[in-house]
């Protein structure tokens, strides 16, 4: 089961995408995810990325769409994952449409992740993310057990570098302009399902299940 998460910056894919990978036992592929790893571990590649990323713009589609290639010919993937954060242009859709077509598969499901512009900057504001393992969290939707500790590592948490209000902004434009046209990309391939993210963590995650089977 190959899966792709749609949605705006903060909408829920990731926290969606890692109930999903635990349930049906797939991996869970988040290129913002996998720049920020590479931006840890002060890689080339994390470097030239971070210019955009700070920037609240996206990242070029050649740095994304290779990595993202390599990634999906990996063994693991072989009974499918849930792409989270890509395709986030029609290039990227189409070339993920080509890799995919020659490994003999196919996207399933494209799940949007609905929610509006004006509950995203409260959400961003609340998130924490773990510097140990990256899980995520929310100050009021999702606390950790202990105040600003990782419930799974014990690691520190931290606001994400593009969380502040002003880039969260832009990313809220960047995906009006850039992401939002694969809403129509996949509604016309008919593996379009739209689910209402505005809901509790719980209730979107059994919406999703609905969709995806038991
Ligand atoms: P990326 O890391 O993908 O960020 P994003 O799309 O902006 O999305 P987020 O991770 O911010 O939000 P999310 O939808 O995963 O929400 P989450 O589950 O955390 O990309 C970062 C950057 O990398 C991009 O800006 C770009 O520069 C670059 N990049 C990445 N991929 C790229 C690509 N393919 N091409 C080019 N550039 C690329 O939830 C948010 C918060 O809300 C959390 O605190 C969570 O606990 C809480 N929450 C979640 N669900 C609910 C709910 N139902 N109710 C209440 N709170 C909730
Ligand atoms: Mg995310
Ligand atoms: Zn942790």
């Amino acid at each position: 089961m190959k899966v792709i998460m749609l949605g705006a910056p903060g909408a829920g894919k990731g926290t969606q995408a890692k109930k999903i990978a635990a349930k049906y036992q797939i991996p869970h592929i988040s290129t913002g995810d996998i720049f920020r790893a590479n931006i840890k571990n002060g890689t080339e590649l994390g470097k030239k990325a971070k210019t955009y990323m700070d920037q609240g713009l996206l990242v070029p589609d050649e740095l994304v769409v290779d990595l993202v290639v390599d990634r999906l010919n990996q063994e693991d993937c072989k009974n499918g994952c849930v792409l989270d954060g890509f395709p986030r242009t029609i290039p990227q859709a189409e070339a993920l449409d080509k890799a995919l077509k020659s490994l003999g598969q196919k996207v399933d499901y494209a799940v949007n992740v609905e929610v509006p512009d004006e509950n995203i900057v409260t959400r961003m504001g609340g998130r924490r993310a773990c510097v140990g393992c990256g899980a995520t969290y929310h100050l009021v939707y999702a606390p950790t057990k202990e105040e600003g500790i990782c419930d799974t590592c014990g690691g520190g948490l931290i606001l994400r570098d593009d969380d502040k209000p002003e880039t969260v902004t832009k990313r809220l434009n960047v995906y009006h302009e850039q992401t939002q046209p694969l809403i129509d990309y996949y509604a016309q391939a008919g593996i379009l399902k739209e689910v209402d993210g505005t809901k509790d963590i719980e209730d979107v995650f059994r919406e999703i299940t609905g969709i995806l089977g038991e």
